[in-house]
């Protein structure tokens, strides 16, 4: 098509999408059901991983869920059990890729195919770059991101030839805005919004409509991952909350699960305010938390 004949079909689509946004703020969303479904949680067993779990257990789901912490995931499992699902507690760790690949031959051998994945195992070291240990930076890449290559080589294809799934990216509020101390963090959330989003245009290029991609982005949660945060526009939520915000972007198939729901408005005005207001954001947000500040100036 000619483009000048193109670009006001495009003006019209980007009316039409903003309409339809505004038309669905009324109407309340479809809900999948995930009744029966195999999903697979990882970093189970605690915090957001923990109270993900409960709410898939009370939708009858088959759980497989995997913990670097053994007593952790068990307790979780149990937890599940008596909430009426079953539950296979493994214990991996998800910074080792052969490790990763040994539990997915075993889980899919003896329970069948991961339908819902859910990478949600994740570190973090709140340090200034220069101070953290070159161990810190490779872990949190390799858990924050690189696990989430391994989990979905080892269980996308079978979602991929049954057309039928749903993968979720537990990310993060810093995979979209930033914050000193946390740079090695953010900069893996980073990769892991990016991931999601290009592994959504790829299943859409492959015409594989019926595999579910979201990511999840929470603000501070309660679950000690980050020690003492506090934010005057956001406070920090409880994991059981969050987990139920997660779980109704899950069943209506959301792409981006903000939690809360504000921080998309604070992402939009980070992308879009001059740099001086942003700085006023930040101050006026008077975000906060526990980090190690080793570097000092010769000069102090
Ligand atoms: N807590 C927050 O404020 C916050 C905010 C935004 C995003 N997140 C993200 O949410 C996710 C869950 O965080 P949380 O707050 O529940 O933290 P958490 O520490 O309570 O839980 C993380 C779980 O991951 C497990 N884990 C850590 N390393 C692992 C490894 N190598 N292999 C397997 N399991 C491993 C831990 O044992 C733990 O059970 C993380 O990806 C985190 O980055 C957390």
């Amino acid at each position: 098509m000619h483009l000048l004949l193109e670009i006001p079909l495009f003006l019209l689509i980007v009316l039409y999408s903003y309409l339809e946004a505004v038309v669905k703020l009324f109407i309340p969303a479809k809900r999948k059901s995930v009744t029966g479904e195999i999903v697979l949680i990882t970093g189970a067993g605690h915090g957001l991983g923990r109270a993900q779990a409960y709410e898939f257990a009370k939708r009858c789901c088959k759980l497989v869920l995997w913990d670097i912490n053994k007593h952790g995931i068990e307790e979780t499992a149990a937890e599940c059990r008596r909430l009426g699902a079953t539950a296979h507690a493994f214990t991996v760790d998800c910074s080792k890729k052969e490790e990763i690949y040994c539990v997915a031959e075993k889980v899919k051998k003896e329970i069948g195919d991961v339908s819902i994945l859910m990478n949600n195992a994740g570190v973090i070291a709140p340090t200034d770059l220069l101070s953290t240990e070159d161990h810190e930076i490779q872990k949190m890449f390799e858990v924050n991101i690189l696990a989430h290559y391994w989990t979905s080589k080892a269980f996308l294809p079978a979602m991929m030839s049954n057309n039928h799934g749903h993968i979720i990216t537990v990310a993060s509020a810093g995979g979209h805005i930033v914050a000193p101390f946390l740079v090695t963090y953010c900069s893996s959330k980073f990769a892991a919004v990016g991931f999601h989003r290009a592994l959504t245009q790829e299943l859409a290029a492959l015409k594989k409509r019926g595999v579910q991609t979201s990511c999840v982005c929470p603000m501070f949660i309660n679950s000690d991952f980050v020690k003492n945060p506090s934010s005057r526009l956001m406070p920090p939520l409880e994991p059981e909350e969050v987990a139920k915000q997660v779980m109704e972007g899950i069943l209506t198939n959301q792409r981006m699960i903000f939690v809360p729901p504000f921080l998309k408005v604070n992402v939009m005005l980070d992308r879009f305010l001059p740099v001086r207001a942003v700085a006023a954001l930040w101050r006026l947000n008077e975000l906060k938390f526990d980090a190690v500040v080793g570097y000092k100036d010769k000069e102090n």
